[in-house]
């Protein structure tokens, strides 16, 4: 049982992040202006903001936040939702209290590190890869046969980091009658959803459909506010929340105050945030897919069901590494190679990189990338 190891992830980004001059595998949204956001308030919401006083707020959230939140999903009240500083908080949380050494998890790859190396620091696990040859495909039958007799929890993340893939719904029934079966926890990180191609392939959040689902998501992506680090879970497993609610006091304690206003606000006018951010991700995917099409004997590329990011094959003979090494150099522009996305349980997806449509600087990334292949 490992401890945890660096993040390879956040530690790329903690060297590039704020040093290059495009951000081109962010994989937030473009965040959105506080002024912007402000006015957008109901005049209830402003006078929030204006007499907020900065104290401790309480652990599992502000109480309208909370009831929020609830409203996003169909069958929720508030007592479902534990917020958490950000999406990454809750996952440690979850994982901390739901497995012990004991247990089996089965983790989806390629996939957000965390939602790996946290269930490798504590028991025994199994990766279930998503076929790069097949157009990133879930088989659930390879699920069923990592299942084994200790497994407690199957942790999914769809639209999915960083193949922006999606399964259909039947696939997820399915999921659900093999977790069912076999009572185990599905672990269910739902923060790209809102951002899907076609609407109609929306999957429902788990925990409004099973009752040992966990639907984790954030204010992080599609609602362009990371920086306010307000994430949750909601689950109808109050127990649960309720463990987890106490190990947050070893962590964050509450969230910060002014965040948890500004999230109420949002989501108070989530549709003219939601229309915003599939605005942009609609004309810079155009932009993208023109590029790839041009390009195709240097890419291989399959436009992403959904989230904001895509995960194309690099074909040139210098390797992704070096391509995208030099386009920092040459360019200032940001992409993340397949090696930040190694897995010691999934075949190696060698030669993809994750590229990113979320940002309004987008075409202007563009125009480097298309300058630095001409070259
Ligand atoms: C799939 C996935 N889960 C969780 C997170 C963490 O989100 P947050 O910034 O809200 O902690 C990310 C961030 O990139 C992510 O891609």
């Amino acid at each position: 049982m490992p401890s945890l190891p660096d993040f390879k992830l956040e530690t790329y980004f903690s060297k590039w992040e704020f040093n290059v001059k495009y951000n081109m595998c962010a994989s937030d949204m473009e965040s959105i202006p506080m002024q912007e956001l402000l006015s957008m308030a109901t005049d209830e919401d402003k006078k929030a903001w204006q007499n907020l006083h900065l104290g401790y707020t309480e652990t599992y959230g502000l109480p309208k936040l909370r009831e929020a939140i609830a409203n996003t999903y169909n069958s929720l009240k508030s007592n479902h939702i534990l917020t958490f500083a950000g999406a990454e908080e809750g996952i440690y949380i979850a994982m901390k209290c739901i497995l012990n050494n004991k247990d089996h998890a089965i983790v989806i790859n390629p996939n957000y590190q965390s939602s790996e190396t946290l269930p490798d620091s504590i028991c025994d696990i199994s990766g279930v890869s998503l076929d790069p040859k097949n157009d990133w495909n879930l088989d659930i039958n390879e699920i069923e046969s990592a299942i084994k007799s200790n497994t407690k929890l199957i942790s999914i993340n769809f639209p999915n980091n960083p193949t922006g893939k999606l399964i259909s719904r039947k696939k997820l029934n399915d999921l659900i009658i093999l977790a069912k079966k076999n009572d185990i926890y599905i672990f269910s990180d739902e923060i790209y959803r809102l951002m899907e191609r076609d609407e109609s392939k929306r999957l429902p959040q788990i925990s409004d459909i099973y009752e040992k689902g966990l639907s984790l998501n954030a204010m992080s992506k599609s609602y362009g506010m990371p920086g306010a680090r307000i994430g949750w879970i909601a689950s109808k497993d109050e127990n649960l929340l309720s463990k987890m609610e106490r190990m947050k006091h070893y962590l964050s304690i509450c969230n910060s105050a002014p965040s948890e206003v500004l999230s109420l606000i949002a989501l108070n006018q989530k549709e003219k945030i939601l229309e915003r951010t599939r605005r942009i991700l609609k004309d810079n995917l155009k932009l993208l897919n023109n590029f790839f099409s041009d390009n195709s004997h240097l890419f291989q590329w399959k436009e992403p069901d959904g989230g904001c990011i895509g995960y194309p094959k690099y074909l040139g003979d210098d390797g992704v590494e070096s391509f995208t090494k030099n386009l920092i150099k040459q360019e200032g522009v940001l992409l993340l190679p397949s090696s930040i996305y190694k897995s010691n349980f999934g075949p190696s997806t060698e030669n993809h990189f994750r590229i990113s449509y979320g940002r309004i600087n987008m075409p202007k990334a563009l125009d480097r990338l298309k300058r630095f292949i001409e070259k």
